[in-house]
């Protein structure tokens, strides 16, 4: 069975981080997103994907055909010149399919949910579609799912406003569907599989629901990219007995007195000053600076981020070669774009998001 991978969107959300890097490609414990999603829809027995591409559509194949370890699993691309929606996007992947069921999943979603299980349930009903069901504690993120006893789908509503809630149960992002909801889908324009196709099966009565208590999270944003990749670092999703809460590579030049506190990732070519503290649940992508006697807590830093002597950075995320000056405090989920320069002494808190390339002064910001 073959697999639909969604990861044409803009990644709007994970704004600045996702003008320079696809959300499909941001590191997990230095690894790009895709090859979590790769090892889950293998690991689910899936033995090939076609990719539903439109925004930054080049690094997301360069990413697959320079991995030479993929075994036969097989990888299409299909590339839409416009937006085409979440079921337009699976429709302009019709022409990769073999005709037979098909699972389809949100490009942005780690999960350690047994897929399996998902399809045997889907086969052992009428259903043309099973959605995978998750709970979370404020659905309107979300799309919202209310089934009956039989797991038949009586609500499917996209982004529901605090009145419509009425569970806690959400449409996970991970389908498995019948050839016949593809030519449901109108083709050439924009068509959302959660505004138009599933509340038209769910009508019909043949959209049904699969739920899943494994781990899971949609990757979206800057808060959710941050709690993933925690969570990777520390082994929540799955990891066997072997994990690794020290993944220091060897390349990596560590100064004096330099406190790494586990479970920490830095990739090859780091160089951490003496004094410097990596707190825990960090990771450092390759050639990152880190000064002496900063501290490191939480955070992500993407390729060749730079924190100058006593900053601190805490949970929060650094794009590629973005930098941060002398003293300056960068926290509170602060999102720093590629290539920004935090002058010496500034303090940055609350969600502040900083666009690619722009230069702050110094001590012009005091959150
Ligand atoms: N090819 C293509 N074309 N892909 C798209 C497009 C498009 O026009 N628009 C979005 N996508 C991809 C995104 O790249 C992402 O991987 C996936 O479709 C879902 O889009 P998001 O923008 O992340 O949607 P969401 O998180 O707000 O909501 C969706 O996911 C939730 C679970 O994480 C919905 O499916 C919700 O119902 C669901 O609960
Ligand atoms: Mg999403």
């Amino acid at each position: 069975m073959r697999a639909v991978i969604l990861v044409g969107g803009q990644g709007t959300r994970l704004r600045p981080i996702t003008y320079d890097i696809p959300k499909a490609l941001v590191p997990l414990r230095n690894h790009p997103f895709m090859g979590y999603m790769v090892d889950f829809l293998r690991s689910g027995g899936i033995d090939g994907a076609v990719l539903s591409l439109g925004y930054l559509p080049d690094p997301i194949q360069a990413y697959f055909s320079g991995r030479d370890d993929l075994d036969g699993f097989s990888v299409d691309y299909a590339v839409e010149d416009r937006a085409l929606g979440t079921a337009g996007g699976i429709k302009n992947a019709q022409q990769y399919l073999d005709g037979g069921p098909l699972v389809v999943v949100n490009g942005d979603v780690l999960t350690g949910m047994d897929l399996t299980k998902a399809i045997e349930r889907h086969r052992a009903t009428d259903a043309l579609a099973t959605v995978t069901l998750t709970s979370v504690e404020d659905p309107t993120a979300y799309g919202l799912v209310e089934v009956d006893h039989e797991m038949l789908v009586h609500r499917f509503i996209e982004k529901p406003a605090y009145d419509d809630v009425t569970t806690n149960l959400i449409n996970a992002g991970v389908y498995v569907m019948e050839p016949e909801v593809l030519d449901m889908i109108p083709a050439g324009r924009e068509v959302s599989i959660e505004r138009e196709i599933f509340p038209r099966l769910q009508a019909e009565g043949r959209l049904r629901a699969h739920v899943s208590s494994s781990y899971w999270r949609d990757i979206g944003t800057p808060r959710s990219y941050l709690a993933a990749s925690h969570d990777v670092l520390s082994g929540a999703v799955g990891a066997g007995e072997n994990f690794e809460y020290l993944d220091v590579d060897p390349s990596t030049r560590v100064g004096k007195n330099v406190k790494l506190l586990p479970p920490v990732s830095v990739a090859a070519g780091c160089d951490i000053e003496a004094g410097a503290t990596i707190g825990g649940r960090s990771a450092l992508g390759r050639g990152c600076r880190i000064g002496e006697g900063s501290v490191v807590e939480g955070s992500i830093l993407l390729d060749g981020a730079e924190v100058e002597a006593g900053a601190v950075v805490r949970g929060s995320i650094l794009g590629p070669r973005a930098r941060a000056g002398q003293g300056a405090i960068v926290r509170g989920l602060s999102v720093l774009g590629a290539g920004c320069v935090i002058g010496e002494g500034n303090v940055l808190d609350q969600g502040v998001r900083v666009n690619p390339g722009v230069i702050l002064p110094p001590r012009s910001l005091r959150f």
